[in-house]
């Protein structure tokens, strides 16, 4: 039984009622794509859209007509067809940016602001790490959402990310924030070993590019002084933070977990579903991206390959052999399918099958869309 895949009309449906999808998945298993192709799909269906991307590779950004990284939205051309009122906006988001702005806007002086853009520890952290990355798309988000702009706002997550660090962000900041990581560096004797990894929230803590740049006396100097000019702002940026983290609770928003259909992609997916269900989050469902597509009756018999003349044995044997690999494959899936399905209760279950052509335009974004409604 295929029971809850997706009617045409379940997915627009659902998100008919939301005012913003978080699109979660570990590394690689299509969140960008799937983002943005949603979000190109429900501009076609008339809605104001917003697309938060966080691309490095800007594959999404040739998709969508951007030339560069940018921390302002960009107003895509629609394709022809669309039904009227619908647009689209995207944003590739600029984490650096963003957490400047942040700053800019909570310190109460020139000064106050200057010494924290200023600092080294403030520009390795603000910069690249992968914890800032998801809370500053967050920070975006809502943003975009106070302004009011848009009916829907879809977010993508980062890269080689699990599911759940988009939920944990928030805290994560807000501990990075309080320095109670970065006072162990000023304990005599500490060293950046093991310990000091844990200490820091492990290796995904967003100190960890920063452990990796600045040693010995200099860090010393500079954490100093950063914990000391972000003391200033602590107050009204965890203010912030705690808004921001009260926006997973809202009916307004929802999760959408992307996964292959390998084992681990899809137990990753079952389980960010039971931490939503847990935390009553709103989980739309799951898309399980390059599916083997079936081929039902495509295959050649034995006969066929008998009475095929002029090519050797060993081919027929390997045509043989390649058909039954594929059959394995696609009835693995399909059985993945089911199983996710009956395990995520009353969420969505949509299939994506591996497309021959990668997704590096609008057309292949648009491509997804029938897809997306089963
Ligand atoms: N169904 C599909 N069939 C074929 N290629 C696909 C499919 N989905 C995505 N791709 C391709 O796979 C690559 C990775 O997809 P994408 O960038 O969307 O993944 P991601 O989860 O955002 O990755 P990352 O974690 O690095 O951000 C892209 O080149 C994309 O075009
Ligand atoms: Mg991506």
């Amino acid at each position: 039984m295929t029971a809850h895949h997706a009617s045409p009309t379940e997915l627009s449906g659902r998100l008919d009622r939301l005012g913003v999808l978080l699109v979660c998945g570990s590394g690689g298993v299509g969140k960008t794509s799937v983002a943005a192709a949603i979000a190109l799909d429900e501009a076609m269906r008339g809605r104001r859209v917003c697309v938060i991307t966080i691309d490095p590779a800007k594959r999404l950004a040739q998709a969508m007509g951007l030339t560069r990284l940018e921390d302002r939205e960009r107003k895509v051309k629609l394709p022809q067809g669309g039904t009227a009122g619908g647009s689209l906006h995207a944003l590739m988001l600029d984490p650096k940016t963003a957490f400047d702005r942040m700053v800019t806007e909570t310190a109460s002086t020139d000064e106050e602001r200057d010494r924290i853009l200023g600092n080294r520890v403030y520009q390795q952290v603000s910069g690249s790490s992968s914890g800032t990355q998801e809370y500053m798309a967050l920070e975006r988000l809502y943003e975009l959402d106070r302004g009011g702009k848009y009916d829907l706002i879809v977010v993508d997550t980062p890269p080689a990310a699990h599911a759940k660090d988009m939920l944990e962000s928030p805290h994560r900041m807000l501990r990075f924030l309080e320095g109670k990581s970065l006072r162990w560096f000023l304990k005599p004797g500490a060293k950046a070993g093991k310990l000091g990894l844990k200490a820091l929230g492990g290796s995904n803590g967003p100190v960890v590019g920063l452990l990796q740049k600045i040693t010995g006396a200099e860090m010393l100097r500079d954490t100093t002084e950063f914990l000391e000019s972000m003391e200033g702002i602590y107050g009204s940026v965890s203010d912030r933070i705690r808004v921001v983290d009260r926006m997973f609770g809202s009916p307004n928003t929802g999760f959408l977990a992307v996964t292959s259909p390998e084992r681990e992609s899809v137990d990753q997916a079952v389980a960010f579903w039971e931490l939503l269900e847990e935390r009553r989050y709103c989980f739309v469902g799951t898309v399980v991206n390059r599916v083997e597509p079936p081929a039902p009756g495509t295959y050649a018999s034995d006969a066929e390959l008998d009475a095929l003349e002029g090519i050797d044995e060993s081919l027929a044997a390997r045509i043989a052999a390649a058909q039954v690999d594929h059959s394995a494959l696609a009835s693995r899936d399909r059985s993945r399918l089911d199983e996710l399905a009956r395990e995520t209760g009353d969420a969505l279950t949509i299939s994506i099958p591996r497309l021959a052509r990668m997704v590096n335009d609008l057309d292949g974004l648009r491509a997804l869309a029938p897809y997306l409604h089963g």
